[in-house]
């Protein structure tokens, strides 16, 4: 468990109104987001697709909210600069993804950006055992990666026990996310197990009191911690 760490919400752009992409990054600044959280897909590694590094970039004056790209996207070591150039303090990739995961965890590095990596639903925690010096966010998905709106996996949970635990062994600040079906009902037990950051997509924009209520029920459901 990551006991000191803070209750992080990473807002998910995927369920925004992309016609209005640039208000909608405001907004959820305004709203009391922790981060800004991009779903970027290749239509490879998953069946959609979504935005590339020139959205992001245009995006980036529009918050003072720290940006990660979550890729969801083939071979991602090929642009991994493209996306610290256009703004994201934080990158994260599929293991499953990365033919040489230690070499491309340590290119996010020395680009100067936090290192991330994340875990489709059948992918055992172990893998993050031999990278875990590498890391400063593990990412666990409780969907699988391609779609907001899906429902939250519980089983993950037990997944975010092992890693939790795992992360307090390493012994320095390392985030535990979990990703998919976060809403005001599934954030208590994601938190309980270990989880400490939570990207929030639909539950977040289609809140009937809006996203600042939202972001306030979520993080009073883990004790209110800021
Ligand atoms: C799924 C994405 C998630 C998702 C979150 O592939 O990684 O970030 O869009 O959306 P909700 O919260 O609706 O599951
Ligand atoms: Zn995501």
């Amino acid at each position: 468990m990551t006991p000191c760490q803070p209750v992080r919400i990473a807002a998910s752009m995927l369920s925004s109104d992309f016609a209005r992409l640039g208000e909608a990054v405001v907004a959820i600044e305004r709203a009391g987001a922790d981060r800004v959280h991009w779903d970027v897909m290749d239509g490879q590694f998953v069946p959609n697709l979504t935005i590339g590094p020139d959205v992001i970039a245009a995006a980036r004056a529009c918050s003072t909210l720290g940006f990660e790209a979550h890729l969801m996207v083939g071979d991602p070591e090929r642009m991994l600069a493209r996306w610290v150039e256009a703004g994201c303090e934080w990158i994260t990739v599929h293991a499953e993804a990365c033919r040489h995961l230690h070499r491309t965890l340590g290119q996010i590095a020395e680009l100067g950006a936090h290192p991330g990596i994340a875990l489709n639903p059948a992918t055992a925690p172990s893998t993050v055992e031999h990278v875990i010096g590498l890391v400063d966010l593990v990412l666990v998905m409780t969907v699988n990666p391609g779609f907001s709106g899906q429902t939250y996996l519980a089983g993950m949970e037990a997944k975010i026990e092992v890693i939790s635990a795992m992360v307090e062994k390493a012994g320095r600040p390392i985030e535990v996310e979990v990703d998919g079906g976060i809403s005001t009902g599934t954030i208590r037990p994601a938190f309980a197990a270990g989880a400490r950051t939570f990207v929030s997509g639909s539950a977040l924009w289609q809140h009937e009191r809006g996203i600042g209520a939202a972001i306030t029920e979520m993080k009073s459901m883990c004790g209110g911690e800021e």
